[in-house]
């Protein structure tokens, strides 16, 4: 028997556990997260007797008898100070490090009261945040530090409509930790759902049994292919994923799924899993797209090995390279890369009376979710209710299935509720990675530097599924001429199966990758022209009216040319200043349907939004909040958005493309003005129960319309960025300059911004996804994700001229903010020390880890 004192509560453990596992699910405090169990996350911090420490690293027995506090045991003044300084700083997103971040932060507080920043940095350093950069976070624990010393009031400017920082709608419970993700949700008699699988990225599967695991006394369901009562294979484009391999069948990487088990706890599910019995035969993986094209390379897939192929042409480039005056030709190598999200993927299902089923997931989109769970599970649309909780960060990797289907065939099947979280390692082995890819890439210019031509090629490694792979190869052939005017232009892409993890959707898609290329040949050109790497860009950079490589006219209202300007003299006036543009599309483009949808519904004298679009951290709630209350004048605090659910929000498609702000925002603005309508001659009190729907689809046309200029994309936004290092190579400052159009929360676009610069300079510098034999060999603490003490100064500088009246003029941020970060760093080591870098991570750099 071992003594918890827990926020002045005292609280007794049976046996010895780890302390995290007590805390959640004993004590029921989940503002402790669980984001990696192996003290390499911080999610976890709690004060034990005031240090700060990771409770996942500790056990009841080692805190048996000593005092241990979470946010809950903060006092009132406390509460308020954080909640009140987080939100004015714009330092919170997907939410899920806060709580942990302000336990650090206190235990700094309490003895150093009026902390440097380098003090603040150094608390937090054990705390990853993957959404912010840490920048608001460091500037929030300094305010809350000031309110509680009294120099400070919790005041707040009156702030309303388009373009101000509305503090976030949602800061309240996520500094505090009462807003529930999955993973905290809990219900009476709820089983725990496990998964077996593959121990080989290829191998016949020869048999299943799992006749021990469905005897074991804590289980209540085991379950194998032959289970699954509808469609097996799934997939967003092809469906060519299964749900669970079959005996028989071969597998395709180490994530495949082989069996289920549901039983009456955790211990009991993963015991029951050592009990199930697989014979293999054990076959060499293809893990590497060479080897995947090459002749008789073995078939991953029916339809072989390459998944698609994209081409893009335009003018004669062979014919225009030879007449050229300077051309560079390059290969270019960059890395797998893991979203490390900070919230494991986690699904609650939960049977109904009538056969139906009600999902709670955290995931990019609930319609997406429950098409896939219908097919598989062979149910209608009106049996599979998908609610949205809160989403703990994705970055793309919560696009495709990954535990929703395997909770609801549990479920199904034992006829309870059961959840299934992934612990970190299951997460990093499971769901699909940003892809590899080999660029060769030649840029040709004349004499005075204009560009006449590129030519390039590009393979990428999809891994075992399709996921998102097409679209992703797709984006990054239209992407890899960046934003210039390119007059000829030969480019050819394939994505390749092989048995590595699955590539799919990450924050770029696909552009982060090609960018490095495109931007660090331009350097080399400039070099050899005999200009300045920002000369060259300014020569080359596309205005309104001129032609993009896919043809598209550039808009009026490209803002391009500004953001090079406005980071001039960064740039020339720095000895070790690198730089980098980029573009990027803003929604789904080149003919695929995609529709932003809003119903608002006036309630107990509240306007409430109803949509599906998923917040996944990026501050949606807080953007149509504004875009209701600029729209129909309604204060702010009479609006409120509600979470997603299939059965009461309109379909706003996936939180992807960086989308959901024009989208939705759009759809949001129509619904509005549709109440506006009413409002001008009645009350909301006589509005009462009265509905509004907006809708907005954007038209676009398919990549090989045959027209002249198409428009494949309704917008795209644009940025420069450069970076300085010190003398002594580290990092010193990141100056970003973006066209967004107009800005409607200029704190959540900087907070965008920041944030993706951190995971830029990641994957400029540091992150890597080890695999061997197409096997991760990586835990969440070696994957080289960058910390508080890591991150530079950063400067956002917004340009917004867009005046168009869609969403108010605003263009997608969610992911331009990290594709030049990577070639900016690249140009600043090669001004730095000569060298010119051709693969990701950088190498000789002072950030490389062992
Ligand atoms: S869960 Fe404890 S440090 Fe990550
Ligand atoms: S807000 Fe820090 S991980 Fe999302």
């Amino acid at each position: 028997m071992f003594t918890i004192n827990l926020n002045g509560t005292t609280y007794r453990a049976e046996e010895d556990m780890n302390l995290l596992d007590f805390l959640r699910d004993e004590a029921r405090v989940t503002s402790v997260k669980n984001g990696c169990s192996e003290g390499a996350c911080g999610a976890c911090t709690v004060l034990v007797e005031g240090q700060a420490v990771r409770a996942c690293l500790l056990t009841a027995a080692k805190a048996s008898g000593k005092k241990i506090m979470t946010v809950e045991g903060l006092s009132k003044k406390e509460k308020e100070a954080y909640v009140w300084a987080f939100a004015e700083a714009g330092a919170v997103q997907c939410g899920f490090c806060i709580p942990g971040m302000i336990i650090s932060a206190k235990a700094l507080l309490d003895k150093t009261p009026d902390p440097s920043v380098g003090e603040i940095k150094e608390a937090i350093r054990n705390n990853i945040c993957r959404c912010t950069g840490y920048v608001k976070i460091e500037r929030a624990i300094g305010l809350a530090a000031g309110v509680l010393r009294g120099e400070m009031q919790l005041m707040a400017p009156a702030r309303e409509g388009i373009g101000s920082s509305l503090p976030r709608v949602d800061a309240r419970e996520k500094v505090l930790g009462t807003g529930q993700y999955v993973g905290d949700m809990h219900i009476e008699g709820m089983l725990y759902g496990a998964v077996l699988r593959t121990k080989y990225p290829r191998a016949l599967v020869k048999r299943i049994d799992v006749s021990a695991a469905r005897a074991h006394p804590g289980v209540e369901a085991a379950l194998t292919a032959e289970d699954v009562p509808g469609e097996r294979y799934w997939g967003f484009i092809s469906k060519d994923w299964p749900a669970l391999v079959a005996a028989g069948e071969e597998t395709r990487y180490v994530g495949d799924a082989l069996a289920l088990v549901a039983a009456r706890s955790g211990k009991a599910a993963r015991q029951a899993l050592e009990l199930i019995e697989v014979d293999y035969e054990e076959l060499e993986p293809v893990t590497t797209t060479v080897f995947a094209l090459s002749e008789g390379a073995p078939k991953i897939h029916p339809k072989g090995n390459l998944l698609s192929t994209t081409r893009i042409s335009r003018g004669n480039a062979v014919e225009a390279l030879a007449k050229s005056a300077y051309a560079v030709t390059h290969r270019y190598f960059t890395p797998a890369t893991e979203h490390a999200f900070l919230e494991p993927e986690s699904a609650l299902a939960v049977p109904q009376r009538d056969g139906g089923l009600t999902m709670h997931v955290g995931s990019q989109s609930v319609y997406e979710d429950q098409r896939g769970i219908m097919s598989i599970l062979g149910l209608p649309r009106e049996k599979v209710r998908v609610l949205g909780k809160l989403v703990g960060g994705a970055f793309g990797g919560k696009e495709d299935l990954s535990v929703q289907h395997h909770a609801a065939l549990l479920a199904m099947r034992a006829g309870k509720a059961v959840k299934l979280t992934l612990r970190r390692q299951e997460s990093i082995l499971v769901h699909p990675k940003r892809h590899a890819m080999e660029i060769e890439m030649t840029t040709a210019c004349d004499d005075g530097g204009r560009l006449t031509a590129i030519i390039a090629s590009i393979i990428a490694d999809t891994g075992a599924y399709a996921s998102l792979g097409a679209p992703v190869l797709e984006r990054a052939c239209t992407h890899v001429s960046g934003p210039y005017h390119v007059p000829n232009a030969d480019i050819a892409g394939w994505a390749v199966y092989t048995n590595n993890p699955p590539a799919g959707a990450f924050r770029g898609f696909g552009v982060p990758e090609v960018c490095f290329a495109c931007e660090t040949n331009m350097d080399l050109l400039a070099e050899k022209v005999g200009i300045s790497s920002w000369e060259i860009r300014y020569r080359n950079a596309l205005e309104s009216g001129m032609t993009m490589a896919i043809g598209q006219i550039a808009d009026p209202d490209t803002a391009f040319k500004e953001t090079l300007l406005a980071v001039k003299d960064s740039y020339e006036m720095n000895h070790f200043g690198g730089i980098a543009c980029s573009i990027k599309n803003t929604g789904l483009g080149v003919g695929v349907p995609d529709t932003g949808r809003v119903k608002i519904e006036v309630r107990n004298g509240k306007v409430l939004v109803l949509t599906s679009a998923a917040c996944v951290g990026q501050g949606l709630a807080t953007i149509l909040t504004q875009v209701v209350n600029e729209t129909t004048g309604l204060p702010a605090e009479r609006i409120e958005v509600g979470p997603p659910d299939t059965f009461l929000t309109p379909d706003a498609g996936t939180t992807t493309a960086s989308r959901q702000t024009l989208f939705t925002g759009e759809a949001a603005r129509r619904a509005a003005l549709r109440l506006l309508e009413d409002l001008n001659h009645s009350s909301l009190t006589q509005l009462e129960g009265k509905e509004y729907l907006g809708e907005y689809t954007g038209h676009t046309d398919p990549l090989h319309s045959g027209k002249p200029n198409p428009v494949n994309h309704v917008a795209f936004s644009y940025a420069t960025q450069v970076v300085l290092l010190d003398d002594d190579g580290r990092l010193k400052k990141v100056i970003a300059a973006h066209d967004l159009g107009r800005v409607i929360n200029p704190a959540a676009v900087e907070g965008q911004i920041e944030g993706g610069i951190a995971m830029g300079l990641g994957y400029a510098l540091r992150e890597k996804f080890l695999l061997e034999k197409g096997i991760p060999k990586t835990r969440f603490g070696a994957l080289g994700l960058l910390r508080s003490s890591d991150m530079p100064e950063v400067e956002v500088i917004l340009i917004g001229k867009n005046t168009k009246p869609l969403a108010y003029g605003a263009k997608g941020v969610g992911e331009i903010a990290t594709i030049p970060t990577a070639p900016a760093v690249a140009s600043a080591y090669h001004r730095y020390d000569g060298k010119v870098r051709f693969s990701l991570p950088l190498a000789d750099t002072p950030y490389q880890t062992k």
